[in-house]
């Protein structure tokens, strides 16, 4: 039996949200013009954090954030393998290194005692292509991985004992709280995103948010071109980016903030459907929810098989069914530019690679109906049970 029509992931957007995106383009000012701000002051209002910088993606945000941590060649940032590659992929793009520490098996989030012993001893966990080379430590960078918030009271000590900056990559996180505190206000800096997929949209986008004054006049500086205050539109004080938000993404970013507690709980509905329903497939686990985390805002519904079920070939049969589905995540250091540049090898981090072997994201957004998770799970459940 097929289902078509179930999509992997779905906006939610009303009419209301596509009348502000139409509003902006019945005015001249399509870049640079109020919405922007005004969708920066939801993200305070939201988070509690002073100063807010919108860019035109997560990565911009989480680039910038490495930027105004002073992060530069040769130095360290701790951060996982289990995770989305921007993650990674901003320190490389200012030829920084990252120290790869493995994961919490229950959350996907980073193993706090292993950080801890990272940061004391971050010799043991180099690259081995740096050949014991290394410059200093500057950075953690935890993630918020499927929308739970990292056990971020062990990570900030850690930081704290060693003078390191605290880069939250909440880009999967938004609204989700920590011991009741928002996700992305929990380091120095926190970075929200707002692809499609995302707990709110705005095609695409990003928010960067710290309470550090002198890093938010940076990134705003380094997000337009390097213009610093009192540079015209030809002067550059610094080394710059094109990281602005349209203003049809910031309208539309503003539409769906005022609704963010709304799209979260009709997805925290969603998987409770799934949840109930999954209880009762044998070699199928739903996801962990930590006590620490006191609203999870739930992002993406990634399940695990047991180890001697074949998730590739369950994946195939339910493609077949045609419940779309897709492998979660896809290690980091196995990446073939990681393993060129670093010299990875299977085997390095294996709660990392067990749970990239055994997870699997099933259809999940706002927007699915329960006769959906209904027939998704009917579809899990007759795959498995031939499995
Ligand atoms: C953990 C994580 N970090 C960073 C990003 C990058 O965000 P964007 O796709 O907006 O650049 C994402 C988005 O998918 C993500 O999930």
């Amino acid at each position: 039996m097929t289902q078509p029509g179930i999509p992997m992931s779905s906006p939610d957007l009303t009419a209301a949200d596509r009348q502000a995106v139409m509003d902006v383009l019945n005015t001249p000012f399509l870049s640079m013009g109020q919405h922007t701000p005004a969708f920066e002051q939801a993200f305070c209002d939201l988070t509690g954090a002073k100063h807010a910088v919108a860019v035109n993606s997560g990565t911009a945000g989480l680039h910038l954030c490495v930027r105004a941590a002073g992060i530069g060649p040769g130095d360290l940032v701790i951060t996982t393998p289990f995770s989305f590659v921007a993650s990674s992929n901003v320190l490389l793009f200012e030829n920084a290194v990252p120290v790869f520490v493995d994961i919490d098996p229950r959350t996907g989030n980073i193993d706090v005692e292993m950080l801890a012993d990272a940061v004391a001893h971050a010799d043991k966990y180099l690259p081995r292509t740096l050949n014991g080379a290394a410059g200093p430590l500057k950075a953690i960078l935890p993630v918020d991985v499927f929308g739970q918030p990292a056990d971020m009271d062990p990570v900030n000590a850690a930081a704290r004992s060693r003078g390191l900056k605290v880069i939250e990559d909440s880009c999967e996180a938004l609204g989700g709280t920590y011991k009741g505190r928002q996700a992305g206000t929990l380091g120095d800096f926190g970075v929200f995103a707002f692809y499609p997929n995302k707990q709110i949209t705005t095609g695409e986008g990003g928010v960067v948010i710290t309470d550090d004054r002198e890093a938010a006049d940076l990134m705003r500086a380094l997000r337009n071109q390097g213009r610093a205050p009192g540079d015209t539109w030809l002067s550059h004080t610094h080394l710059g980016y094109n990281y602005r938000l349209d203003e049809m993404s910031a309208a539309l970013g503003r539409a769906q903030m005022s609704r963010l507690d709304e799209l979260l709980s009709k997805r925290e509905q969603v998987a409770a459907w799934y949840e109930s329903r999954l209880a009762e497939i044998p070699g199928v686990e739903a996801p962990w929810v930590a006590p620490s985390t006191t609203r999870m805002s739930w992002f993406v519904y990634v399940i695990r098989f047991d180890p001697a079920l074949d998730r590739d070939l369950i994946a195939r049969q339910l493609e077949a069914r045609g419940v779309p589905v897709r492998p979660y995540f896809l290690p980091i250091h196995l990446q073939p530019y990681m393993v060129a540049r670093f010299g990875w090898r299977e085997g390095d981090f294996p709660v990392t690679e067990d749970l990239g072997r055994r997870g699997l994201a099933l259809p999940f957004s706002g927007v699915m109906r329960e006769d959906q998770v209904e027939a998704v799970c009917q579809a899990v459940r007759a795959v498995v049970s031939g499995a």
